[in-house]
């Protein structure tokens, strides 16, 4: 594999903090009781930043009448540059976390909660001790100490709890924000940046008549996953977007549970792509749609100079059938009835508002100034360096992960999550390329209900995504294009249809020790949907 400068930088840095890591062997595991957990810091990690997230039980204002009862991360900065935290103000969201690659972080997560819980950052590359594996969750009063340096390139990243069997639930109340980093390469490019640097955080809630929040409470719904019937953007429900006629860069975070979107604007315009999970794409990329699962992020380049000042834009969710993408079974179209649409939907249990593949609107754009700004998308925004097949260090046996549904449980090689219960072909040589396919019914087909596409999500490094096969029981070969697939780019999470099989490259560099790979619908995740790998 070509080593690029950066890669043979991170070699040779010495991570300081002390990691559990060291101390895994196989087969017999760390388990959670005795692994050593990180509440001191290390004395020799000198961070640029240094930060407290507190979790906490609070009550906030989120309709008229009663506030709503949610689960809070706040922050404040101990150390470094204030701008390190931005708010959301007044909603439910954590504060975003802002950092440059190559800086060195440390956070101190206080657990206030009635209930244990642990936090991961999604997308980055970090130490397995710093990952927020569910094995290391904390007590009510109990701090967890996390000390990193940023490796990955400029990007859209997240956070949000990792708790065993109930991350859907603590996710769902709150416990999640966003991570944005930038890198010198792409601050040279003066992309849209300060106000019309937007991130976008979608989600969907479910309340009572008290403005409480309302999840499952049907066993049926766990095998769709949950299905609000409101849509939440960046913890507001109405959301409004007032923007300028000029360029804006929007970084579309799905934080949903489980609720995949096919966005469309409704007045047909296409979206262009500067940027998926892990960073800008080479150049910038058109779509007709964007179909975005649970996890995933977009960065869209949205000019609206040609707009009029007083005219509207809306972001909707379109079905899921539209343009040719039909779904195993047809179990997504909301039409044909089956466990997504009709028949037993979240639709009715929930009230009947927004079922999955569904047509109803996310936000408002509302255009309300003129200005002067002329910005010009750039031609080419970084270069990527391609993986290569024959450079897998499986590249004769690639690592088949199959996933499947079955009695309220949700598989992974027909195996369902548990604490350090790593197996053989779990096992993956540190600095290696690898290959993985994610079966989804692709060699042994799927029955009716069973068929649902997995949002699949490895933690560590970004992965690249190098082919996408339909199993032509359920359909034709179809344009990904059209579909609003993004294939392309860095990717940490990849959405994998019914009937499909995905295959990507993945490098696993670096650090040694424990890192899941999940599905990342979360009531999945939740049902056993997720394993780990063992570094070593
Ligand atoms: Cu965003 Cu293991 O998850
Ligand atoms: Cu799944």
């Amino acid at each position: 594999m070509k080593k690029t400068m950066d890669i043979q930088r991170r070699r040779l840095l010495k991570y300081t903090g002390v990691t559990v890591a060291a101390a895994v062997s196989h087969p017999v595991l760390v388990s959670a009781k005795t692994a050593a957990m990180k509440n001191q810091p290390s004395p020799n990690f000198n961070p640029d930043a240094e930060i407290e997230l507190k979790m906490d039980s609070v009550r906030i204002p989120i309709f008229d009448g009663k506030p709503t009862r949610i689960w809070k991360i706040s922050g404040n900065v101990m150390k470094g540059n204030k701008n390190v935290l931005g708010d959301i103000p007044g909603t439910y969201l954590a504060p975003t976390i802002h950092l440059h690659k190559g800086q060195k972080v440390r956070i101190y997560l206080r657990n206030n909660l009635p209930a244990e819980s642990i936090l991961h950052w999604h997308g980055l590359h970090v130490p397995a001790d710093m990952d927020g594996n569910p094995m290391y969750a904390i007590h009510h009063g109990q701090t967890y100490v996390y000390e990193f340096e940023i490796l990955n390139r400029a990007g859209t990243y997240w956070y949000h709890a990792h708790t065993h069997g109930v991350t859907a639930n603590q996710v769902y109340s709150g416990l999640a924000g966003l991570f944005i980093v930038s890198d010198d390469e792409e601050q040279a490019l003066e992309l849209p940046s300060g106000q019309y640097d937007i991130p976008l955080v979608i989600q969907d809630r479910s309340f009572d008549r008290n403005n409480q929040l309302r999840y499952i409470s049907h066993m049926m719904q766990r095998m769709q996953g949950f299905l609000g019937d409101r849509i939440f953007v960046n913890g507001e429900p109405d959301f409004k977007l007032p923007v300028e006629t000029r360029a804006y860069r929007l970084r579309v975070l799905n934080g949903s549970n489980s609720r995949i979107y096919k966005l469309a604007w409704d007045d047909g315009s296409p979206f262009t792509v500067i940027g998926v999970d892990g960073g800008l794409l080479e150049r910038p990329q058109r779509y007709p749609y964007l179909m975005l699962g649970p996890a995933e992020r977009r960065e869209l380049w949205v000019d609206f100079s040609d707009y009029k000042v007083g005219s509207e834009l809306t972001l909707r969710s379109i079905p899921f059938s539209a343009s040719g993408h039909m779904m195993g079974g047809g179990m997504m179209g909301g039409h044909r009835g089956g466990m997504m649409g009709g028949g037993m939907g979240g639709g009715r249990m929930m009230g009947g508002a927004l079922p999955l593949g569904g047509d109803y609107p996310l936000f408002k754009v509302k255009v309300v100034k003129q200005s002067q700004g002329h910005q010009r998308l750039p031609e080419r925004l970084t270069t990527i360096e391609p993986l290569h097949y024959k450079e897998a260090a499986n590249a004769d046996h690639p690592r088949r992960i199959t996933l499947s549904m079955r009695h309220m449980s949700a598989l992974l090689n027909g195996r369902s999550y548990k604490m350090n219960d790593v197996r053989a072909d779990e096992v993956i040589p540190v600095n290696t390329l690898q290959v993985i396919e994610f079966d989804n019914g692709f060699h042994h087909g799927m029955h009716g209900m069973m068929a649902m596409p997995h949002p699949m999500h490895l933690h560590g490094e970004q992965f690249q995504v190098i082919k996408r096969e339909v199993n032509s029981r359920h359909r034709r070969g179809y344009d990904t294009v059209e579909a609003g697939l993004v294939d392309s780019g860095w990717k940490d999470t990849v959405l994998v249809m019914p009937g499909e099989k995905v295959t990507v490259l993945k490098p696993f560099n670096d650090f040694k020790g424990l890192f899941m790979y999940h599905c990342h619908n979360l009531e999945h995740e939740d049902m056993g949907m997720m394993r780990d790998f063992l570094i070593k």
